[in-house]
């Protein structure tokens, strides 16, 4: 070896592997305008389509008349559900087992829904004819309020199937009814609550949000007469599922349909369901035979696809007079909208809600789960999170808080006393899941250090003492949440989508010169894939990462995945991309063993080559492994270095995090000032760093705007009150406050790198932090639970009902 030989620490730098914060290779496109939107799409001859949508919220359709729109010069069609109806695509199936409208037949459900589509010559004159379909509507009373959804008298919203009491997931109650899931041994629960020293009590209601990404839902489809192929670009998180949905409602076979998902501006969930809009575009494509644009404005995103939350939980926590958590009942009102659209695993309807006994060791739990359905949009997703974990997530955090004041303990100490041991993992809840692997006490020991816990609670208790005294109008309050999510969906034998299993997929290709490209079955939507899934590799097969093209969103050239939501990502398709690599490796050892003549046992991986064990300097490089793969005959083997994984998780991954957050409300104006905010995260094996502090600080962002300011509410009559961006909440960088990150690791011990997700977790603990810390700040005044969302009215309501504005 000479001085210039890399040593083995220079050589593992070189590839840019696991832990390394390399830089995201995405953003020398997407900072100087080289990203590829679905937007951005033009094919000649395309046409575009626009929606006539109701303006009611519950309406009976008399009549459609498209003439004054047919007569506008450039408008090519007018669709209505009597033109779908020959081609029985005027309902879709949804991902819940129920079907939509894809254009309204008879009746209108909601605000927003899609009545007529109108193709023309370019948007603009498709907007003017959308306004010049007359269309007669006798209003109906509306339902905007689960808690009425299933009263005697209740108008009935689904004509389409109210004789049908049995519903995808069972027996109906009510012909407003969705379905009732329970989990849990509701028995003993109960049981244990009656005889408990102390029981809390309250009902947490998780309001209707919507993820509103930068940019909205909308696609491209193109219909090749000639090759009888048809071609969607879209907007698309699960391109695979969709193009099996595709091919199931029109007939096209599967290999004639191709789906590519483009760069994506943010989907937080948005982009997971099946939209008309995607189902007219492909209509009008293949009758016209000419591409067909469709994408949304802002109100029609925030209106009509997608929305999150919507929950409504009743609960019941018991426990010892010393604060040891003995029962937690759960009863959840779910108002799914007009259409369950909801986008959960087939056996999940509401979704892994049963995460809510939360990081706490809870020897009984019951869960009862009773959909509804109302006159608001469907599409209920995870916003930026797993399967209703957000929503389980807030309630166990709000109740443990309101238990705690009701035993006189401290938050942190209630929490402190509860949580799954070390020792307990793997640790099956009362509630049936199998948590890999966690350190609770080590995280949240590490958060109230970090931000001297004793020391805030002591100027909180001086600050309380100074707002009596009348020398201030601020109440500090405290918020401590911790968070156990469950992410990773899921292991085929009890999670599927519409019947497939979710696995994902890896199919890696080493090129002759050392280069290669990794192609999945997951689509970032911003998340840096293209960066981390390279560093997996580079790592694992020893080709550095500037080397490694990952691909990903084209049904054409990718494996078949169930795509990215719910920070499934890392957990399967990272863990396929490992997996492949192995295969890789392995191939790579035998052809190493042939070129240096020695038996395969001989060698040694070490770093970016084969090594024969105790004579380093007999080595043969994966540069020139690959080489050899493709010009050298090796007896026994095929030429080539390809691998291919679809990796069926064992079991989901379980991220936790603490969060601690400081506010200062002003009782006169109700303006809050997040003075603090520290978030620990676990996510086990770290990839990048830098790219994981990137989705900490964005998903803490959406989890204020959730917490202090997002809703989609309506009024009696189903008018959305949150439809444009002036009502709903999107904070920029003059509310947001500097965030404080930091970390623990505690691998998975089933994932091939140990690592679990992270996208989402930020959210899923930040939205407890931020309500805990505004409820923090009012306890001592007697309040026990004040809803979200926490804006300046609704705090300074409080204020004025505890009595400190008078
Ligand atoms: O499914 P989704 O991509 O939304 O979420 P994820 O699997 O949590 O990954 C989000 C981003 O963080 C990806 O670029 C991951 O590779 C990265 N990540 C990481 O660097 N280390 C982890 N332990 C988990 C995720």
């Amino acid at each position: 070896m000479n001085d210039q030989t890399p040593t083995t620490v220079e050589r593992a730098e070189k590839l840019q592997g696991l832990g390394c914060k390399r830089k995201r290779v995405e953003d020398a496109r997407f900072t100087q305008g080289k990203g590829h939107y679905v937007d951005d799409i033009k094919l000649p001859g395309m046409l575009f389509g626009d929606f006539v949508r109701s303006p009611y919220g519950h309406a009976r359709i008399k009549s459609i008349n498209k003439d004054a729109a047919m007569a506008v010069p450039g408008v090519v069609a007018v669709l209505t559900a009597d033109d779908l109806k020959p081609l029985n695509l005027h309902y879709m199936p949804t991902l819940a087992g129920d079907v939509q409208a894809v254009l309204a037949d008879e009746k209108v459900l909601f605000q927003g829904q899609e009545v007529a589509f109108v193709v023309a010559e370019n948007r603009y004159v498709a907007a003017d004819a959308v306004d010049l379909v007359e269309v007669d509507y006798e209003q109906l009373p509306a339902i905007n309020n689960a808690f009425k959804a299933m009263d005697e008298n209740a108008p009935l919203l689904r004509e389409d199937i109210k004789d049908k009491m049995d519903g995808a997931h069972g027996p109906r109650k009510h012909y407003n009814h969705i379905f009732n899931w329970s989990v849990g041994d509701r028995e003993d629960t109960h049981k244990a609550i009656e005889g408990a020293d102390v029981v809390a009590e309250e009902l947490i209601t998780y309001q209707r949000v919507h993820p509103c990404p930068l940019e909205t839902c909308g696609c491209v489809a193109s219909m090749d007469k000639v090759n009888g192929k048809l071609t969607i670009w879209g907007t698309f998180q699960a391109p695979h599922a969709v193009r099996t949905v595709a091919s199931l409602i029109t007939n096209i076979p599967e290999h004639n349909i191709r789906i590519i998902s483009p760069d994506i501006g943010g989907g937080f969930g948005n982009k997971v369901g099946v939209y008309p809009g995607y189902i007219c575009a492909a209509v009008a494509s293949i009758v016209t035979g000419v591409p067909i644009k469709w994408v949304e404005d802002r109100m029609e995103n925030l209106t009509s696809t997608a929305f999150a939350r919507d929950y409504h939980m009743s609960g019941k926590i018991a426990a010892t007079r010393d604060g040891r958590i003995t029962a937690l009942d759960c009863h959840v009102l779910a108002d799914h909208g007009a259409f369950d659209a909801c986008a959960d695993p087939t056996k999940f309807p509401a979704g892994f809600f049963n995460i809510c006994t939360g990081s706490y060791d809870i020897p009984l739990a019951h869960v009862s789960v009773d959909g509804v359905y109302t006159n608001k949009a469907p599409g209920g997703v995870a916003y930026r999170c797993s399967f209703r974990v957000t929503e389980a997530s807030y309630f166990i955090e709000r109740m443990i808080d309101i238990l705690a004041r009701k035993l006189d303990m401290d938050p942190a100490e209630i929490r402190m006393k509860n949580f799954i041991r070390k020792d307990q993992f793997p640790y099956t809840s009362a509630l049936g899941w199998e948590y890999d692997s966690g350190d609770y006490e080590t995280a949240l020991d590490k958060a109230m250090k970090t931000v001297d816990y004793a020391g805030l609670r002591a100027e909180q208790n001086a600050n309380r003492e100074a707002f009596d005294r009348g020398e201030t109008r601020k109440l500090m309050g405290i918020g401590v949440a911790f968070f156990t999510e469950i992410v990773g969906a899921g292991p085929v034998k009890n999670c599927d989508i519409l019947g497939l299993g979710m696995f994902d997929s890896c199919e890696i290709r080493i090129h002759p010169t050392g280069s290669a490209i990794a192609r999945l079955g997951t689509i970032s939507q911003g998340q840096g894939h293209a960066t981390t899934f390279a560093q997996i590799l580079a790592s694992e097969i020893g080709i550095p990462a500037d080397q490694i093209t990952v691909e990903e969103g084209d049904t054409d050239t990718a494996p078949y995945g169930l795509g990215t939501y719910g920070s499934r990502s890392t957990p399967v398709a990272g863990a396929a991309t490992a997996m492949a690599g192995r295969k890789i490796r392995a191939k790579a050892q035998m052809i190493a063993a042939y070129l240096l003549e020695v038996h395969e046992d001989d060698l040694e991986w070490d770093v970016d080559r084969f090594q024969v064990k105790g004579n380093p300097e007999q080595h043969k490089t994966m540069a020139e492994i690959a080489f050899a793969a493709y010009n050298q005959a090796i007896p026994g083997l095929e030429p080539g270095l390809e691998a291919v994984s679809y990796y069926d998780p064992p079991n989901m991954t379980y991220p936790f995090g603490a969060y601690i957050c400081v506010v200062d409300v002003d009782v006169d104006t109700g303006v809050t000032d997040i003075r603090r905010f520290y978030a620990l995260d676990d996510c086990g094996t770290r990839i990048n760093p830098m790219i994981i502090e990137g989705q900490v600080h964005g998903g803490l962002t959406e989890s204020l705007a959730i917490a202090m300011g997002q809703e989609i509410a309506y009024d009696e009559i189903g008018n959305v009150k949150g439809s444009s961006l002036l009502d709903f909440f999107l904070p920029t960088a003059v509310e947001t406050p500097a965030w404080e990150t930091d970390y623990t690791v505690t691998p998975s011990p089933h994932h091939p790198i140990g690592a679990k997700g992270v996208g989402e977790s930020p959210n899923v603990g930040g939205v407890s932090a931020f309500s805990n810390a505004v409820n923090d700040a009012f306890a001592h005044k007697g309040l026990t639970h004040t809803q979200m969302p926490h804006d300046h009215w609704r705090v300074w309501k409080t204020a004025e009902k505890l009595g400190l504005n008078g």
